[in-house]
C-alpha cells in the first residue's frame, strides 16, 4: 500500500515547478523519457493548460493539455498530454481531479474537444470515445487500435474529418509509435 493523501491543492503549473515535475515523471513513467517534451510544454506561454497537484507541500501529479486545430476547421481543441501521478499516490482521486479541474479550464478557454492517446480503459470512465474521424499526425501501431479517443465537453457542433494539427513540439513520430 501507498502513502494516504490527506490534501490536494491544484493549480497552475510555475516555473519554479519544473523540477518536481520533473521527478514526478521520471517516477510515474520509469521506461519513457516524456521529459524533453514535458520541459518544452513547460515553456509555452500560450496554448497549453498545465496543471500541478499539490500535496503535502510536494507536486504529486500534473496533467497538461496543448491547444490544436483539426484540418479543415479553426475551432480550437485540445490535446490531454501527458498525465501522472506518483506511484505512491496512485488510485487515490488525484489522476480524476487533474482531469476534471483541466476540463473546466478548457471549457472556460471555448474548447468543446479533448484527444488523447491512451488505455481506454483508464479514459473511458471520463467519457472519452474511441476517434474515428480525426485522425493522429503520425500513423498508429495496429495494437493501439482504440487508444485514440476524444470527448465533446460542450454541445456543439460534429468535428470535421481530417488530421489533429498539432505544434512543433508534438511533431516527433516517436511520440506517436513505440
Ligand atoms: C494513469 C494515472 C494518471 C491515473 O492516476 P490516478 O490518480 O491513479 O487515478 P485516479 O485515482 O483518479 O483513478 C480514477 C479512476 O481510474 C481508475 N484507474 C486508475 N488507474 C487506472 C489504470 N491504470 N487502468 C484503469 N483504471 C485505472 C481508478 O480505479 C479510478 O476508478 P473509479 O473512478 O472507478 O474509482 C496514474 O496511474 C499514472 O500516472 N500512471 C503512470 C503513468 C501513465 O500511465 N499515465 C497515463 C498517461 S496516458
Amino acid at each position: 500500500m501507498g502513502e494516504m493523501m490527506s490534501k490536494l491543492e491544484i493549480r497552475q503549473s510555475l516555473p519554479g515547478d519544473v523540477n518536481g515535475i520533473e521527478q514526478l515523471y521520471s517516477d510515474a513513467f520509469p521506461d519513457e523519457d516524456l521529459l524533453p517534451l514535458v520541459k518544452e510544454l513547460l515553456d509555452l506561454e500560450q496554448g497549453v493548460v498545465s496543471l500541478v497537484g499539490i500535496g503535502e507541500n510536494a507536486i504529486v501529479g500534473h496533467i497538461s493539455f496543448t491547444f490544436c486545430r483539426v484540418e479543415g476547421a479553426s475551432d480550437i481543441v485540445a490535446l490531454l498530454a501527458p498525465l501522472a501521478v506518483t506511484p505512491a499516490l496512485q488510485k487515490q482521486g488525484i489522476g480524476r481531479a487533474l482531469i476534471q479541474t483541466g476540463f473546466e479550464q478548457i471549457k472556460q478557454s471555448d474548447i468543446a474537444y479533448v484527444f488523447v492517446l491512451g488505455d481506454p480503459a483508464f479514459y473511458a470512465r471520463f467519457g472519452f470515445k474511441a476517434e474515428d474521424k480525426v485522425a493522429t499526425p503520425y500513423p498508429l501501431p495496429a495494437k493501439w487500435h482504440g487508444a485514440w479517443q476524444s470527448i465533446r465537453l460542450c454541445d456543439v457542433d460534429a468535428l470535421h474529418e481530417g488530421m489533429l494539427l498539432v505544434p512543433e513540439l508534438w511533431r516527433h513520430m516517436a511520440l506517436w509509435t513505440d
